[in-house]
């Protein structure tokens, strides 16, 4: 989206003040040149904003500049006010939603037209397009529109007003947006969970939610967060990656894409762990689109981002509790309702806690071929943490017991990792072999080995079979899967 005064003056904007920003003072960072943030809804991709703003800065400023400057800082107060009164005159029911629904979209401009005629300063002519503009910028997300509708970010971080910070293809840069204040960025946090029937405030300082389009967003105020409010969007990828994908970017080989995909066939039990961001659920996604067209699948979520293409699925996604505190259904309790749902595989988004025991248990009985992710950053700490999990269960087992579950339960871990330079890579392919004396056996068979980094920081290494032949290859080989013989590197 861009800014109220690039529409009126309807010309490409050339400075950084006016986009995406409410603020009423130039959003203008003295910041590094070399930063690559903002959108390419600039209109004036691959310009170096700074170089523009170091020239207009020694040009001399003509008459008509210094009028047409003036022109625009009116404007921007405008639109302020405007924006202020909406919020403060507006029942924030008549707010949401209103883009969808005709009738409020007319009420809501039918009341910026009379603050407009109220308003000195907009000439009659310009009334009608400034209130077009006004209507998309109040009823969008502010400052975080343009970065929202960038399709190159995948994730959003608001760490303070004048701190807004994106991911691009892997890598952080600050963004070139600033919200006025504190008040600004908790207004935008209300517009985006009060139509979840959630809120947010001192009492309940933490929320979850989701935006239309299915992105993911975490918002956390004062007390718990100490620098003001702060927003973690994970932005819902439309078109999302396929194995080919992760093959190219380098996150695993296709030899080891041929051997998770005849794991997968094969009906083995695969745990992807790795830590946040690491692109456990995107590997997720892929591992479950081997899963044959003929068989039922059930995913179970805390918030619906697998996307499936298979026609046989049934999406459950899990449910906090309402503002009473009550309605609450935890992913266990989903994890255990689709049991009865005769499922042929089941895959859950995140195992966190008591669900890791309803999942070994269905893993070890009969619903072989199941799918989970995990939070941890090798192989052997999967393991520990699914322990910890299974002990959250409540149920007092004993500790051999709980491993001699796991080990039964799980065939393989796939461990992923974002690396120094952005890149995610699939660091280990391990197989759980069973149990020696007290502890379970593990065994790669792929590894990633890291040579080091080079010049541009770029993590220089290999993806490699360790030679080892898994004991799985049996099963493999039953469910008529041939893999190359040298697969394993022997
Ligand atoms: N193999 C990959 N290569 C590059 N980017 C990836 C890869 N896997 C995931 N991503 C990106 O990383 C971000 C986090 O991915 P996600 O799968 O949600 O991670 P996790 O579930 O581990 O938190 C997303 O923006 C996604 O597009
Ligand atoms: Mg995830």
């Amino acid at each position: 989206m861009s800014g109220l005064y690039q529409r009126l003056q309807n010309k490409p904007e050339t400075g950084p003040s006016t986009r995406g920003s409410f603020g009423s003072g130039p959003t203008t960072r003295s910041g590094s040149p070399d930063r690559t943030g903002g959108s390419p809804s600039n209109g004036t991709p691959g310009h170096d904003r700074s170089a523009v703003r170091n020239v207009t800065v020694h040009k001399p400023v003509s008459p008509a500049e210094a009028a047409k400057q003036a022109k625009e800082d009116q404007h921007r107060a405008i639109k302020n006010t405007i924006q202020l009164r909406l919020i403060n005159e507006l029942d924030a029911s008549l707010l949401q939603g209103a883009e969808a629904s005709e009738e409020k979209a007319f009420e809501i401009k039918q009341k910026i037209m009379d603050m407009l005629r109220e308003e000195e300063g907009v000439p009659p002519l310009e009334r009608e397009s400034v209130c077009e503009a006004l209507f998309h910028e109040i009823l969008g997300f502010g400052p975080l529109q343009p970065l929202l509708e960038d399709p190159e970010i995948s994730e959003i971080m608001v760490n303070s007003p004048t701190q807004v910070y994106v991911e691009k293809k892997g890598k952080l840069t600050l963004a070139d947006v600033q919200f006025n204040d504190d008040k600004q960025v908790l207004q935008i946090i209300e517009k985006i969970v009060a139509p979840l029937g959630r809120r947010i405030d001192e009492s309940s300082p933490m929320v979850d939610a989701r935006l239309p389009d299915g992105s993911r967003v975490n918002a956390i105020i004062p007390p718990l967060a100490l620098k003001g409010p702060s927003i973690t969007i994970r932005k819902f990828s439309k078109d999302p990656f396929k194995i080919d994908d992760l093959v190219k970017f380098g996150t695993l080989t296709k030899n080891m894409a041929m051997f998770i995909e005849a794991c997968v066939r094969a009906r083995l039990n695969i745990v992807v762990s790795g830590g946040t961001g690491s692109g456990k659920t995107t590997t997720l996604n892929v591992l479950s689109s081997f899963i044959p067209e003929d068989e039922r699948i059930v995913t179970v979520e805390d918030a619906a981002e697998l996307q499936l293409r298979q026609d046989h699925v049934v999406t459950l996604e899990s449910r906090p509790a309402n503002i009473e505190g009550k309605g609450e259904v935890p992913i266990r309790q989903l994890v255990r309702n689709c049991l009865r749902m005769r499922p042929d595989r089941i895959v859950v988004g995140e195992v966190r806690g008591g669900e890791a025991l309803d999942m070994l248990q269905a893993m070890n009985t009969g619903h072989d071929g199941s799918l989970t992710t995990g939070h941890a950053n090798t192989p052997r700490d999967i393991l520990s943490r699914l322990e910890t999990m299974v002990l959250m269960a409540g149920m007092d087992l004993p500790v051999r017991a709980i491993r001699e579950q796991i080990a039964s339960a799980v065939d393989l871990i796939v461990q992923q990792s974002r690396l120094k330079d952005g890149s995610r890579k699939i660091t280990h392919i391990t197989e759980v072999q069973g149990m020696e004396g007290d502890v379970i056996t593990l065994q790669d068979i792929f590894i990633f080995e890291q040579h080091g980094v080079d010049e541009n920081g770029k993590v220089i290494g290999e993806h490699k079979p360790t030679g080892i032949r898994p004991k799985a290859y049996e099963r493999i080989l039953y469910s008529g899967i041939r893999l190359p013989d040298d697969i394993f590197g022997n």
